[in-house]
């Protein structure tokens, strides 16, 4: 087991940082910074316990009550005073001006956005859509439990008027390398609204595992969702058996499961994009199916990471009819409008050998085997059209040509970024750096084994997802940015929360406020988002989250390394 910091380790760090909220921060710490916000001058004092609501938008009121019950959780049982008022309304002419003022443009940014005042012992949220009045909860959520506040025992009276940068604010989750319970991804996507990220990309099937139940192929659940062995730590050697834990590993999600996590997601505002891998990162599923590949023998469910050279053959028109029913399947329990198809690291190696593959070739006119993927690709971005869902996919879908309507998702850098937007697709950025959340964040000889890489909290925050030299009409196809979580090397959830906390919190930040040379107002410095986040560490600890510590003491925070 890897060593590292958990909440064990960091509770005087904690402590600390708790400590120098209460006597630095008169400020509400909020992360993502709102777009724009001004104190009034005056404070309120804070209420005692239990809440009285007045729903102007009776229409809302159904979903705003289980919001507003997280609020009335916050115990103000210390506190003799009366309960907090809250008002719920929609947006007025005036909140309208306003927004737009502050450069609200579009409408989903409209629909995400809103109002909110807290004075004189009433907080009122207003908004143009239940999603807007869900993240004003979330706002109110912060203010109400910071440690300073409870300290000062009152409230600053304030105006936000707030609403997301971008339409993408997304985390990704490997829980194909590693299996994860519904109950952690559960826990995922509440630390996701709790930072007003809204979409969740699901990672669902790779080499090492398939972890979604499709009834018509059961071999699925019963072949590839398990392995025999994992290779332990990153040894040169993945030949040696003596370095694997030969321990079963692996799992899947029954539809049952699946439709309960959607369901819970859509109630924190966040979409859930599936992923199945294709044509590469493909072996699970071929230990059951190997006739789906270029070759009939079953290899089993490899235990080592990498790029393996058996693929999903591309010639034979079963392998093709094989990931159609399970793009049917996937499109019937997953509502969102996007699937992943994947398309990444596909080696041709097979395909080059493969009679099947080769015939493809011939009758297509096919001039080599990467325009071979494309019209695979194509074929599959078709058929998802046809059930009326739009894929991204991976960069290397744009090699050999990308149907209109595709969107991809940058990830070796930012070229494949920038070439799709300025082609018309639309673009969520992830670069491995400083997107990947499986790189170090800290050169500490404690640090737990990573990937490699080195992505440190100061690198997340400082990201601009829209690249300088991004000509001004392609910028429009930049729909937001995305955390990465490969867990090849996380194989306790205690690791996947050390390597999300706090990184998260600076790409929900980039993602929601404003662009950091376009602040109006206060904040929007690293320091002082580093500042807030230490008045973030006393949440943490009561979830008993394990984070990464140097965010909250910047002597932890050596100096940058020179690579
Ligand atoms: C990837 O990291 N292979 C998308
Ligand atoms: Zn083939």
């Amino acid at each position: 087991m890897n060593k590292f910091q958990g909440p064990k380790g960091s509770v005087v760090l904690t402590w600390m940082a708790v400590l120098w909220c209460w006597t630095n921060v008169s400020a509400y710490p909020w992360i993502p910074l709102p777009a724009h916000h001004r104190y009034l001058n005056t404070t309120m004092p804070v209420p005692g316990s239990g809440l009285q609501v007045d729903y102007r938008m009776r229409d809302w009121q159904v979903q705003a009550e289980s919001w507003l019950q997280e609020i009335q959780q916050l115990s103000f049982s210390w506190n003799a005073g009366p309960p907090l008022r809250i008002r719920v309304d929609s947006l007025g002419p005036e909140d309208a001006v306003n927004l737009m003022e502050l450069g609200i443009t579009t409408d989903w940014q409209w629909d995400e956005a809103y109002v909110l005042v807290l004075a004189e012992g009433t907080a009122t949220l207003r908004a143009q859509s239940p999603k807007g009045l869900f993240y004003a909860t979330r706002t109110l959520i912060q203010m109400l439990e910071s440690d300073s506040i409870r300290a000062t025992g009152s409230l600053p009276a304030v105006m936000v008027w707030d609403f997301p940068r971008f339409a993408w604010r997304g985390m990704h989750l490997d829980v194909a390398r590693h299996f994860w319970e519904p109950d952690k991804i559960q826990q995922y996507l509440s630390w996701m609204a709790r930072y007003k990220m809204n979409v969740f990309h699901w990672h669902l099937t790779d080499d090492q595992g398939w972890r979604l139940e499709i009834p018509e192929f059961p071999g699925l659940t019963k072949v590839s969702a398990w392995r025999s062995a994992t290779l332990r730590g990153r040894p040169v050697d993945v030949e040696d058996s003596l370095l694997y834990r030969h321990q079963q590993h692996g799992g899947y999600y029954t539809e049952a499961e699946v439709r309960a996590l959607v369901r819970y997601a859509d109630s924190l505002g966040i979409r859930v994009v599936p992923e199945i891998e294709m044509p590469g990162h493909a072996r699970a599923a071929l230990a059951a199916y190997p006739a789906l590949s270029c070759r009939a023998d079953s290899q089993g469910v490899p235990g080592h990471w990498g790029v393996f050279e058996d693929v999903f053959c591309a010639g034979n028109e079963a392998t093709l009819e094989f990931l159609t029913q399970v793009l049917d399947h996937v499109c019937r329990i997953f509502p969102d409008s996007v699937v992943h198809l994947g398309g990444d690291e596909c080696p041709k190696t097979r395909w080059e050998a493969c009679p099947l593959c080769q015939q493809r070739m011939r009758s297509l006119d096919l001039p080599d085997a990467h325009a071979l993927q494309s019209w695979f690709m194509s074929r599959m971005i078709q058929h998802l059209a046809s059930q009326g869902k739009s894929a991204i996919g991976w960069d290397e879908i744009l090699e050999g040509g990308l149907p209109e309507g595709a969107a991809v998702m940058s990830w070796r850098g930012t070229e494949g970024g920038k070439a799709a937007a300025r082609a018309g697709h639309s673009v969520v950025m992830s670069p491995g750096k400083p997107c990947y959340l499986d790189h170090y964040q800290h050169d500490g000889p404690e640090e737990p084994l990573a990937i490699g890489g080195m992505n440190r909290l100061e690198d997340v925050y400082t990201y601009e997802p829209v690249p300088d030299d991004l000509e001004p009409g392609a910028v429009m196809w930049i729909q937001g940015a995305q955390g990465n979580v490969w867990t090849e090397y996380m194989t306790s959830w205690d690791k996947v929360e050390y390597m999300v906390m706090p990184r998260m919190t600076a790409l929900a930040e980039v993602l929601w406020s404003p662009a950091l040379n376009r602040t109006v107002g206060r904040g929007r410095t690293f320091e002082h988002y580093r500042d807030r986040l230490r008045c973030h560490a006393g949440w943490m600890a009561r979830q008993g989250l394990h984070f990464a510590p140097h965010g909250w003491d910047p002597t932890l925070l050596p100096e940058r390394p020179s690579n």
